[in-house]
């Protein structure tokens, strides 16, 4: 009962900030993702009759903390499955681990993947996309190719994900500057329950939120590059508003993701197709057009202060191996 799956991380241009409900991870607001090939995390799951609990490894290292939330998610399936056996899960990424690079939402989209497929369990998309959301709020676009949306319904599951554009249809790249390489402080379920409860802009955010969404997906439909970027600076900045404007106040960026900001705004301006996103973190993602890759690559690793710059490109969603 093994099977390997891989996954790619994932980074919303349409922002998810705030929890409707923490437990299920269900989000308050939807959101729009680019599902980032380039930058991979393989996982495979072992259900085995001599194991007496779960086991999990990530890149070679025994990891006792998130061993509790994988379980809770092995533990969904094996109900469905009507499975009782323990698994060992072992699971490695090509990119740096919980540096803001969304190695949780890979990570949990593998998981679920390859933890289905062992168990042969039949289950529908959207309840696979729950279970993965209870790793990580993020995790359910990973397991879904190229443009991906997320949004809320009003069934048992909570939200529906699906590919809205391929990785062909709209091939969209993406140049990360990475500007440090240490977990940040403050988790992003911290961060948003923190936001929820004490900021002022916080009902401001989830009150404009459809409206964003819905202008990202029209902007996606019609490959209207630009007035993606607009849409997109917008729900990023806002997000990381509410986050400012918390108490104890939550400021994710660093003197140099400031500084890259200011060089896609510059370049963009030159009429470079460029623009920012960041998430609860420090690192910058710059989504360009293919062909300005060279230029913003070369460009953001000038910066000071940039430690390093990786270009993706949009993936496919999770998939088996054999
Ligand atoms: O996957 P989570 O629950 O840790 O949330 C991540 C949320 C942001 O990355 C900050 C924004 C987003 O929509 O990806």
């Amino acid at each position: 009962m093994q099977a390997t799956a891989s996954a790619h991380p994932n980074v919303a241009l349409i922002k998810y900030w705030g929890k409707q409900d923490v437990a299920t991870n269900l989000p308050a607001v939807g959101s729009l993702s680019l599902t980032l090939g380039g930058l991979t995390t393989r996982t495979t799951v072992n259900f085995s009759a001599e194991l007496q609990r779960d086991e999990l490894t990530i890149n070679g290292a025994s990891d006792d903390v998130a061993i509790s939330r994988v379980s809770r998610c092995l533990d969904m399936l094996r109900q469905h499955a009507g499975v009782d056996l323990c698994a060992s899960v072992t699971t490695t990424n090509d990119f740096p681990t919980g540096a803001g690079l969304a190695s949780s939402a890979s990570g949990y989209a593998a998981l679920v993947k390859a933890a289905a497929a062992a168990l042969q369990v039949d289950i529908s998309g959207d309840e696979l996309d729950l279970i993965a959301r209870i790793g990580s709020g993020s995790a359910p676009r990973s397991l879904h190719a190229g443009i991906v949306l997320l949004e809320k319904i009003a069934d048992h599951t909570g939200t529906h994900c699906h590919s809205v554009a391929a990785p062909d249809d709209w091939p969209l790249s993406v140049v990360v500057a990475v500007t440090s390489r240490q977990p940040k402080d403050v988790s992003s379920t911290g961060g948003m329950e923190s936001s929820r409860k004490t900021s002022p802009t916080y009902h401001a955010w989830v009150d404009t939120h459809p409206a964003d969404l819905a202008a990202g997906l029209k902007f996606v439909e019609q490959r209207d590059f630009m007035a993606l970027a607009e849409i997109s600076e917008h729900s990023c900045l806002k997000m990381h508003a509410v986050a400012m404007s918390s108490l104890p106040p939550l400021v994710y960026w660093s003197g140099a993701t400031v500084a890259c900001m200011q060089r896609v705004r510059e370049l963009r301006q030159s009429g470079v197709p460029v623009f920012f996103t960041i998430d609860a973190g420090p690192q910058l993602k710059a989504v360009c057009l293919p062909e300005a890759v060279g230029e913003v690559h070369a460009a953001l690793a000038e910066v000071p202060g940039v430690l390093d710059v990786l270009d993706c490109h949009l993936g496919s969603g999770a998939q088996l191996e054999s």
